[in-house]
């Protein structure tokens, strides 16, 4: 069969390596791609957001399946026109992709349903919003309510930065339409998690828990970016704890929206946070997280493809569990100087391909770029660099040895990836 992967990071790379392994795959196409999957994926030079091209080039092309990485087309619809056109294709429609599109709907689900979640308000007017603000219990968060690039999300220790954020996302609009409605919730304190789930809108198979480090330095100081680094499984999430979140969590979700007359089809991911209480939801994503698919899909034995037409074909019952290496997954992100913020590219990669001898390590691109035989940096985040240890102590060891290999102007990496379960 014919696969079209849509995206260009590093877990579209993880996930074309990953499709790459199941043996009903005659041939995977990525759209735009980067020049790192070029050994795996043949490049399609059509962007996210060109919905129409990439249907009717699907069509033309005739591509079986069709696998969609990030957000913004979810959310705008990628999957409804492809299926209005008789193409198959993972992940959820533009009415469930809501569910990372809106966090007041997301809110509001949980609240209606009583999953749970940090208590909140909803405000459309600042003036409103800024009023609430001045007798409000601090820390507490500020979050836009629409796809804001993962920066939509403000910790707020005290009134001033409050207000400030307040103004800057729903009178500066620097988020655009996405800073209309925003959410004020609760501040809570505790280890996150990220659980992902396969399902049809009926079952749920969770795919192993992964942590990420979304703080661009070392003790989860400085800015969010999208993630500079995750480990699979994670001690943190016991078995009675993995119950709560099957049982309390992920099926009353996906039940909640059958209930609202939405069928949630794809990967839902859940942002979880392990207060004293138990856990709590901090957000949904309607997709693989990026690193954690770094993680988690080299520890999946199951084939990636049988998987996702199950969920398709609403048949994700006649899957009981999945298998997994026993081996613990550390990934680091190589990131460019300055990043998430300002920063410049186009500086040589020194080593990547003497690392690449090693069995147990793998490299996904992000952004990069082949100029004749050598790689130059393209992008904020570069390299995702993953290894399979025994144990999560063994496999970051490992990880940060293979790094010193690597060197490039402005390399920028977290050097305490997995510190949280060694301090544990
Ligand atoms: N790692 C965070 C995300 O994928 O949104």
């Amino acid at each position: 069969m014919k696969v079209l992967i849509i995206g260009s990071g590093g877990r579209e790379h993880t996930l074309a390596w990953k499709i790459f392994q199941s043996e009903r795959v005659e041939k995977i196409y990525v759209a735009p791609g980067n020049d790192g999957m070029s050994d795996l994926a043949e490049r399609v030079p059509i962007q996210i957001d060109q919905i129409e091209e990439l249907a009717n080039w699907a069509l033309a092309n005739k591509i079986d399946l069709t696998v969609v990485g990030p957000e913004d087309p979810l959310v705008n619809g990628i999957v409804d026109h492809f299926e209005a056109k008789g193409l198959r294709i993972f992940g959820p429609n533009k009415e469930a992709a809501l569910l990372e599109g809106s966090k007041v709907f997301a809110k509001s689900i949980l609240k209606k349903y009583d999953i749970p979640t940090a208590e909140f308000e909803v405000f459309t007017d600042p003036d409103a919003a800024l009023n609430y603000l001045e007798e409000a219990n601090y820390p507490l968060v500020i979050k836009a309510e629409g796809l804001a690039g993962g920066k939509g999300v403000v910790i707020a220790s005290k009134k001033e930065e409050a207000n400030a954020a307040v103004e800057r996302i729903m009178e500066d609009k620097v988020f655009g339409d996405a800073g209309d409605r925003i959410v004020i919730e609760d501040f809570l304190e505790g280890q996150e998690i990220s659980v992902l789930a396969l399902t049809d809108g009926e079952h749920i198979l969770p795919l192993a828990p992964a942590q990420d480090h979304k703080a661009i330095f070392d003790g989860d100081e400085g800015p969010n970016t999208g993630g500079m680094g995750a480990y699979s499984p994670t001690s943190f999430m016991t078995d009675d704890l993995w119950d709560e979140v099957c049982e309390d969590i992920l099926e009353p979700t996906v039940k909640a929206l059958k209930e609202e007359g939405v069928s949630y089809k794809g990967v839902l991911y859940a942002g979880l946070i392990l207060t004293d209480t138990g856990m709590e939801v901090l957000e949904f994503n309607a997709r693989f997280g990026d690193p954690e698919t770094q993680v988690i899909l080299p520890r999946l034995e199951d084939d990636l493809v049988e998987l996702m037409e199950l969920v398709i074909d609403g048949r994700l019952s006649e899957k009981k569990s999945l298998s997994w290496d026993e081996r613990a997954a550390v990934c680091v992100v190589l990131a460019s100087g300055g990043y998430p913020l300002t920063y410049e590219t186009g500086f040589e990669i020194k080593g990547l391909d003497d690392l690449k001898q090693h069995d147990n390590l793998l490299i996904f691109h992000s952004g990069t770029k082949l100029v004749g035989d050598k790689w130059f940096t393209d992008g904020g985040r570069v390299l995702g660099i993953t290894v399979l240890g025994d144990g999560i102590l063994d496999a970051i060891n490992q990880v940060y040895d293979f790094l010193e290999e690597i060197e490039f102007e402005d390399i920028h990496y977290r050097t305490d990836i997995g510190f949280k379960i060694i301090e544990d």
